[in-house]
């Protein structure tokens, strides 16, 4: 009997089985090897949303949730905050190492000859509602690109997969600022590529009638700092639909608007929305008691507090609190940070929270300084969006190169009716009320 093997006897039929451990895992396949007889399909692990299964191996993020570390190919995330940029960070998440003076220019002027848009995206764009979420605008028209870049489809060839990364990085600030100006009934603003990754977006968002757009640097540099702090964060819910909708093969412009329909959801990277409207909701700080009260009878959920990894504080919640007074330098301050700080307070020292290990998350602080620099709550997701694109894409050229990689398909445990025959129509007896539809509009 080996060290690093698990020994299993099923009391069903009294066998015993030696199931190889490497890296931590058994792997659930040989849980098949487990059966009662030879028609028997073999035990299967039963893992509703994934709370304990590795997918994949990877080697791009790496996060210790007990201990509240989060490193991107091995650097500390409080380093690259500190010491980096977004541009160079998503090289580092896309390629997997820093790069040479003369490799990062090239990767800047590679991303920067791929800001524009080709004009008929524009027209798509204009055909959204004024009043539609630049979630689903920017999900749509990234979809959309697939149609404009069909060689993207090439997914096995590695020049064809470094084109639509740049595509993909340099062109999603565009449309996210596209998404903006549209529902303002603002004219698009052409990319600067004189200006920074994050310059050039706040150019492309608040731009008027200036002839050159110059960015706050301080707001500049925040926001290129949230992009590095959103970059990756390994198998997420988004980058998990990336990595399940890439299995299929499918093309790279797909595999992101999957990745940031997932991305969109108040579980997710539009809980910095609710975030906002619940410290709003609030108000003042004697209504904190209050809301505590509803969180702990489970009436609703304190956003931006928990999450699945993270057992401790969020490592990037807490650049984002610093971060936020440099922010208020300029903005002046938002008044919810005194909400936020005083809910937190208190939710800390509550042994609802204690016990579940709930602390504030990435979400907790983002929402305040996007607010506070000028951003419309539903721009929030968009920006975690522009941010992440970086590491779905390394996500999924690292599904895409994994030879163990087949299309995801998982099993399940059925529990619905055995075998039954059709009933004609009008031999089937009334059940139950019908259900009338409430007209809204078309
Ligand atoms: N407020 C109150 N209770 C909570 C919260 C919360 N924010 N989060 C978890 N719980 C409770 C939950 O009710 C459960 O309690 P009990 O054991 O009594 O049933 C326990 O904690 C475990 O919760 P869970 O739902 O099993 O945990 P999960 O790992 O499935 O969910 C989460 C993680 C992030 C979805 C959840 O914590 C949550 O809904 N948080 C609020 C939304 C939010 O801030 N999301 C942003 C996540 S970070 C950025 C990102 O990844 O996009």
């Amino acid at each position: 009997m080996g060290r690093d093997t698990l020994s299993v006897v099923d009391n069903r039929t009294g066998s015993s089985y030696e199931l190889p451990i490497e890296h931590g895992c058994i792997r659930a396949t040989d849980l098949g090897k487990i059966k009662v007889d030879d028609q028997d399909v073999g035990l299967r692990s039963y893992d509703p949303a994934s709370g304990n299964t590795a997918a994949c191996k990877s080697r791009i993020t790496y996060i210790d949730g007990d201990a509240g570390v989060l490193r991107y190919r091995g650097y500390d995330i409080e380093e690259l905050a500190e010491r980096s940029s977004y541009l160079e960070v998503a090289y580092l998440i896309v390629k997997g190492e820093l790069p040479t003076a003369s490799h990062f220019a090239m990767w800047r002027h590679n991303i920067k000859m791929h800001t524009l848009v080709h004009e008929n995206v524009k027209r798509f764009v204009e055909g959204f509602r004024y009043d539609a979420h630049p979630m689903g605008l920017l999900v749509g028209t990234v979809g959309a690109l697939s149609t404009f870049y069909p060689e993207a489809k090439n997914i096995h060839d590695e020049e064809s997969r470094r084109m639509q990364t740049r595509r993909l990085v340099g062109k999603i600030p565009t449309i996210a600022a596209m998404a903006y100006r549209h529902s303002r009934g603002l004219p698009f603003v052409l990319p600067d590529n004189e200006l920074s990754y994050s310059g050039n977006f706040l150019s492309m968002l608040f731009k008027m009638t200036e002839l050159k757009y110059r960015p706050d640097p301080v707001l500049e540099h925040a926001l290129d700092l949230l992009f590095i702090l959103h970059a990756d964060h390994e198998q997420n819910c988004s980058s998990t639909a990336a990595r399940v909708v890439g299995s299929s093969l499918a093309d790279p412009y797909s595999v992101v608007a999957a990745a940031a329909a997932a991305l969109s959801g108040p579980r997710h990277g539009g809980a910095n929305e609710d975030v906002v409207r619940m410290l709003r909701e609030i108000g003042s700080v004697d209504e904190i008691p209050a809301l505590i009260k509803e969180v702990k009878s489970g009436e609703r959920r304190l956003m931006g507090f928990g999450h699945r990894v993270y057992k401790n504080y969020d490592p990037r919640a807490r650049i984002i609190k610093q971060l936020a007074y440099q922010v208020f330098e300029v903005t002046g301050k938002n008044p919810i940070i005194d909400v936020a700080l005083e809910l937190e307070r208190i939710a800390l020292e509550d042994d609802y929270f204690h016990s579940r290990r709930l602390y504030p998350n990435v979400d907790f602080y983002s929402g305040i300084i996007y607010e506070a620099m000028g951003f419309p709550l539903e721009m929030f997701p968009v920006l975690f969006a522009i941010a992440r694109t970086s590491g779905w894409v390394a996500q999924w050229a690292e599904m895409l190169q994994d030879e163990e990689q087949r299309i995801v398909r998982p099993r399940q445990i059925y529990l619905g009716a055995a075998e039954r025959r059709y009933v004609p129509l009008d031999q089937r007896p009334e059940v139950g009320p019908l259900e009338f539809e409430l007209r809204g509009p078309l």
